[in-house]
């Protein structure tokens, strides 16, 4: 028996880098994963690895900046793999890695917030209100990244939270 058979994931931002190797390692696991991501390619290689590896996993195209997009995609998922045990919350966007704060762009600086914070935050509302619907026992894991550059500190250093 693997560690996670019969368990569910719903992983956000799985098509690339830290996202794809938790899908697969969850699956190598025995769990059915869901990847949700903006990125329709790369998000599907990232199952077909998994399904050609034996594994259980689908593609839900979602931007975790929409709570309907949330919504639906967990929806999908319970229809899909009868349950919801695991939220990997991964999903991130980098904004501009250069600029100092006072030069930061406003529109960038929000689709940081709406992907990086508002996405974590609504993605565990849903999975939250799914489990607590269906009395399993869950585990959320977030992965994110805030970083400014702060104008005090030698020209160009950042410092990560
Ligand atoms: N790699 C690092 O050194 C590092 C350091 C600190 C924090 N992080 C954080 O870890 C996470 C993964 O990092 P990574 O290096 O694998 O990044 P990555 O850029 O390879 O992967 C991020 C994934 O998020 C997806 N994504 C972006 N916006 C989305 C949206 N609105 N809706 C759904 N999916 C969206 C992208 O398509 C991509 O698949 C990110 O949250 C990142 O900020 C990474």
């Amino acid at each position: 028996m693997a560690r996670f058979d019969n368990k569910v994931v719903f992983l956000t931002g799985g098509a690339t880098g830290i996202g794809r190797a938790t899908a697969e390692a969850f699956a190598r696991e025995g769990a059915s994963v869901a990847v949700c991501d903006v990125a329709e390619t790369p998000a599907q290689e990232t199952v077909r690895r998994i399904t050609n590896a034996g594994g259980k996993a689908i593609f839900i195209k979602t931007n975790v900046a929409s709570a309907e997009e949330i919504q639906s995609a967990v929806k999908t998922t319970i229809e899909q793999f009868g349950g919801l045990h695991i939220g990997i919350n991964n999903a991130g966007v980098e904004g501009s890695r250069d600029k100092a704060t006072h030069d930061y762009d406003e529109t960038v600086f929000r689709q940081v917030i709406d992907v990086n914070l508002t996405g974590v935050f609504l993605c565990m509302k849903a999975q939250i209100q799914a489990m607590l619907t269906s009395k399993t026992p869950h585990h959320f894991w977030g992965i994110s990244e805030c970083r400014f550059i702060l104008p005090t500190l030698p020209p160009n250093t950042p410092s990560w939270a």
